[in-house]
């Protein structure tokens, strides 16, 4: 039979005459087999893997440095994508079934199969393999759609409440504010006491207006106005911003920002603001203090996305070039059961020292509007990472702030 694909072989085998006769057999049709290598040992094959792209592994499970099931676990743990058919003995057909729940796509019984069969099954093998990371993926995106649909209408509900509260409490609170400041000027009796209650009014007005600011926000995104802006300066407008929290809960700022990096088209206001709101949950992450930092950096999407598998597939598509933002702290993290609900509306785990849980979902609209990407993870030597994800402009034209040219010269 002639197959469209010659696969490239790998036999781990640790007994001599099994492996000839494997070869042989392979070697009989020349055009279906574009490169065969074999070995006696697991580690032998794992040196191999590492040299060669194989199509398919033929695997002994008994072999003198491992065996049993573990065979396949080990070498598919390593590489996961590359298809196993398992050579069993004679009278092993239980065992070459349950590799099958292993991982492995198909097994042959030794000296039950001749040169035709075998052909036949690493190329179905293949191809099996080829469809189930199909359906895996299809399975994801699936999945990421799902939870993108929950999250946006979560928003849609919480903003359109929230807005129209918003409205009606912004007004009380201007004349409050007036109030407050007229009175503490025209009081006659000052001491130390009326001037802190005075000032301690005027904080908690102002707050409620931060708050009531912040979820207005979710209804007024359709204005957000994007120009190109190199996102360097966009980091300084936002750490110019919060510095005085930095000296007051003795933070450092560490900023890793790669030069020359491509513009992109954002409404540099708003992205001020979720960049603010990350390094304030850094901030508040670290109350002993600590290193904060911030990275930038450009770079082209692989082919698969698999090194972001957080990122829309129906957004982002390969060899897309993105600009990375990420803030990192060395605080206490976030605990497991409660990062699926980091970006619900008003979640937080700060609710007594003045958490309100709108931070992350507020920065998430701004992304969404951005057709760009947020996601925040624990890190794995501890504390958390919150990464942004924005696409490169390719419109023409200038950079304001006399980046032009820094980015000529890419
Ligand atoms: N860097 C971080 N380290 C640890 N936990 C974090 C971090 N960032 C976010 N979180 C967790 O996610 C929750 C939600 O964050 P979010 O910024 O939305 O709200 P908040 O910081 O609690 O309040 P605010 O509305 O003032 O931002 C936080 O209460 C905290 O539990
Ligand atoms: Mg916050």
């Amino acid at each position: 039979m002639k197959y469209k694909q010659s696969l490239k072989v790998l036999v781990v085998e640790d007994n001599l005459i099994d492996r000839r006769i494997l070869e042989s057999m392979l070697l009989e049709s020349s055009d279906s087999t574009s490169l065969l290598k074999s070995s006696d040992s697991l580690a032998g094959a794992l040196q191999l893997m590492s040299q060669y792209e194989f199509d398919i592994v033929i695997l002994d499970l008994n072999l003198p440095d491992s065996h049993g099931e573990e065979t396949l676990l080990k070498l598919n743990k390593q590489y996961p994508s590359v298809s196993v058919v398992i050579n069993t003995g004679a009278y092993e057909d239980e065992v070459g079934l349950e590799t099958l729940s292993f991982g492995a796509q198909d097994f042959l019984v030794k000296g039950k199969y001749n040169a035709y069969i075998l052909n036949k099954a690493l190329h179905y093998a293949v191809e099996r393999k080829r469809v189930e990371a199909e359906l895996v993926n299809a399975y994801r995106r699936l999945k990421d759609a799902q939870a993108q649909l929950v999250q946006s209408e979560k928003m849609k509900v919480v903003g359109g409440l929230a807005s129209g509260v918003a409205h009606e409490v912004k007004n009380p609170l201007a004349t409050l504010l007036y109030g407050v400041t007229y009175l503490s000027q025209k009081l006659s009796e000052r001491d130390a006491n009326v001037d802190s209650v005075m000032e301690n009014m005027k904080q908690a007005i102002e707050k409620a207006n931060d708050i009531v600011t912040d979820l207005l926000n979710f209804a007024s995104l359709a204005s957000v106005e994007k120009k190109k802006e190199n996102l360097d300066e966009v980091i300084k407008g936002a750490l110019s911003l919060v510095r005085h929290e930095f000296s007051r809960h003795h933070i450092s700022v560490v900023k890793k920002i790669e030069k020359s990096l491509p513009p992109v088209m954002v409404d540099k206001n708003r992205i001020e603001q979720v960049l603010i709101n990350l390094i304030l949950n850094a901030v508040h992450a670290m109350p002993d203090g600590g290193d904060v930092t911030i990275r930038a950096y450009n770079r082209t999407l692989s082919e698969d996305l698999e090194d972001m598998p957080q990122l829309r597939r129906d957004e982002f598509k390969p060899g897309q070039e993105i600009v990375i933002l990420t803030v990192e702290d060395g605080g206490c993290g976030i605990p497991e059961d409660k990062i699926d609900r980091i970006f619900d509306p008003f979640f937080t785990t700060r609710r007594g020292e003045g958490g309100v849980g709108l931070g992350l979902s507020v920065s998430k609209n701004i992304m969404d509007i951005h057709e760009g990407c947020i996601f925040v993870e624990n890190k794995r030597d501890g504390g958390v990472r919150a990464t942004l994800i924005f696409k490169v402009s390719t419109e023409k034209g200038g950079v304001p702030n006399g980046q032009e040219e820094n980015l000529n010269r890419r």
